[in-house]
């Protein structure tokens, strides 16, 4: 199977795993990028099966609305059951990288409202340490320069995405070459630079069950200590 088939396989398995979870009161967080957008497109069959979704970014607001489905403020909805979003990397652990696609920020905080999240990836997300893609971290315009300075102290090579904005008006820096052994505290102490939104590491906040595709079918995994 190609890459692609594999984010369409992992897509139906997640539509699998929650359909039965489904009322006419669900509300369903969407997480952003290729994997996720294959997850929307085969949720459009049961799109009056559930009230409506919120969403981590403009770009799968616009893609659920084309669907017809329902888009909430996600203010207007408190805590709700289940959110499903691929990944950049997923550990044992089910700890992630985040942000390949820019919607770092409004992930993690969709994330932090749902109770339970499934992550949808293919297997070239699936490593043992993460940090072998590079680290997206969400900067204040103007602290730039230095968050820069303050994550190559911490062992990293930042690089500028340049010509990216954020939906939430900043800009990101991509640290390279971290080889992340404890990653709760190294999102702690990125989150504690000055000048930092949020940095793509969802390890305080991990996944509670991975669909993985693998060339010999999806496997279910949840987190191993
Ligand atoms: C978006 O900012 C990211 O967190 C995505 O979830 C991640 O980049 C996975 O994207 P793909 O599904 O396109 O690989």
């Amino acid at each position: 199977m190609t890459q692609d088939e594999l984010k369409q396989a992992v897509a139906l398995a997640a539509l699998d795993y929650v359909k039965h979870k489904l009322t006419r009161d669900s509300v369903i967080g969407i997480g952003t990028g290729s994997t996720a957008n294959c997850f929307i497109d085969a949720l459009v069959k049961y799109r009056d099966e559930f009230r409506g979704c919120v969403s981590s970014s403009e770009a799968s607001a616009e893609r659920l609305r084309r669907h017809g489905i329902e888009v909430f403020d996600l203010n207007s909805t408190g805590t709700f059951d289940i959110y499903v979003d691929g990944a950049d990397e997923a550990n044992p652990r089910l700890e992630l990288v985040k942000g390949g696609g820019a919607a770092l920020t409004r992930e993690k905080i969709v994330a932090a409202c749902a109770r339970e999240f499934v992550c949808i990836a293919d297997e070239s997300k699936w490593v043992e340490t993460l940090g072998r893609f590079p680290l997206p971290v969400e900067v204040i315009p103007m602290a730039r320069s230095h968050v820069a300075r303050e994550l190559v102290k911490l062992g990293g090579d930042p690089v500028y995405r340049t010509g990216v904005v954020t939906d939430n008006g900043n800009v990101i820096l991509d640290v390279h070459h971290l080889h992340i052994t404890s990653p709760r505290l190294l999102e702690e102490k990125i989150n504690n630079i000055t000048g930092v939104v949020c940095n793509g590491l969802f390890a305080l906040r991990p996944a509670d069950v991975l669909l993985l595709g693998r060339q010999s079918g999806v496997e279910t995994l949840r987190a191993r200590d």
